[in-house]
C-alpha cells in the first residue's frame, strides 16, 4: 500500500477531533504536512482556527495554506497538537525529530493540553530505538557533551555510535533554533523515560526526541484500516 497515502488518511481522521475556535500545534514531517494541507481546506472553507508551526517549514507551508498563526508568546496554552512520529512504543512514548524540529516539537506538544500523533503502522515498534536518537546539542564543547552523554547512555544500560548530521548537500545541518543534531544507533532503549531525564541534565544537551508522556493518542493507518490508541 502506497504509504503516503496512509499517512494523509491518518491525518485526515486526526481533523475529525479539530473544533472551531481551536488553538492548535502544528507539527511538521511528511505526515503533518497532510494534516496541515487538510486543515488549510477547512480554513478556507470557513472552519475558525489558529495554529502554532513547530518549524519554519511548517509556517510557511501553513500561511500558504491560509491558516491564521500565531506564537506561544502571544497565548498561554494550545488545545491540540497534531504531529507526527519517528517512532512509537505500546506505552505512547514517542522518538521524534528525524525531521530535526524535535525542540520546537517538544516546546509546542508541552504547551498543549492534548497530543494526537499520526503515523503509518511502520512507525509502531515493541521497544524505540531502531531508529537512531536525534539529540540537539549546542556546537560549543561538543566533545564534552558528547562524552556526558556516553555516560548518560551506560547509566541507562545502552550504547551506540554517535554522528553529527549533515544535510543533503553534505554540509552539517543546523537546526530552526542554530543548533547541531547528533544522531544515536542505540539499538533498543530499555528505560525511555530514565534515560531521557539523564539526557536532559547534560548543559551542552538542548534537547532530545525522546517524547515521553506527552502523546495522548496515536492514530495509525495501515493496509487494515486505521487504529486509535488512547493513553490510559
Ligand atoms: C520532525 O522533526 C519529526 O519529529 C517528524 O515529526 C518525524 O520525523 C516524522 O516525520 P514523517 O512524518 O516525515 O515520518
Amino acid at each position: 500500500m502506497d504509504m503516503d497515502a496512509l499517512k494523509r488518511q491518518a491525518a485526515a481522521r486526526a481533523l475529525e477531533h479539530v473544533r472551531d475556535g481551536m488553538k492548535l500545534g502544528l507539527g511538521t514531517g511528511s505526515t503533518a504536512k497532510h494534516f496541515v494541507d487538510l486543515l488549510g481546506e477547512k480554513v478556507r472553507a470557513g472552519m475558525k482556527v489558529t495554529g502554532v508551526p513547530t518549524s519554519e517549514a511548517t509556517r510557511a507551508q501553513a500561511e500558504q495554506c491560509g491558516i491564521p498563526l500565531t506564537t506561544l508568546d502571544e497565548i498561554d496554552r494550545l488545545d491540540l497538537t497534531v504531529d507526527g512520529a519517528d517512532e512509537v512504543d505500546p506505552a505512547l512514548d514517542l522518538i521524534k525529530g528525524g525531521g530535526g524540529a524535535l525542540l520546537r516539537e517538544k516546546i509546542v506538544a508541552s504547551a498543549s493540553d492534548r497530543m494526537i500523533v499520526i503515523a503509518d503502522e511502520s512507525k509502531w515498534v515493541d521497544a524505540l530505538g531502531r531508529f537512531p536518537l536525534p539529540v540537539e546539542v549546542v556546537p560549543f564543547g561538543l566533545g564534552a557533551t558528547r562524552r556526558a552523554m556516553e555516560q548518560a547512555f551506560a547509566q541507562a544500560s545502552v550504547s551506540g555510535q554517535m554522528e553529527v548530521r549533515k544535510g543533503r548537500d553534505g554540509h552539517v545541518f543546523v537546526t530552526d533554533g542554530g543548533h547541531w543534531i547528533v544522531d544515536v544507533r542505540l539499538g533498543q532503549i530499555a528505560d525511555p523515560p530514565r534515560l531521557a531525564r539523564l539526557l536532559n541534565v547534560i548543559p551542552g544537551v538542548v534537547e532530545h526526541g525522546l517524547f515521553v508522556g506527552l502523546a495522548s493518542t496515536v492514530i495509525l493507518a495501515g493496509a487494515q484500516g486505521i487504529r486509535t490508541i488512547e493513553r490510559r
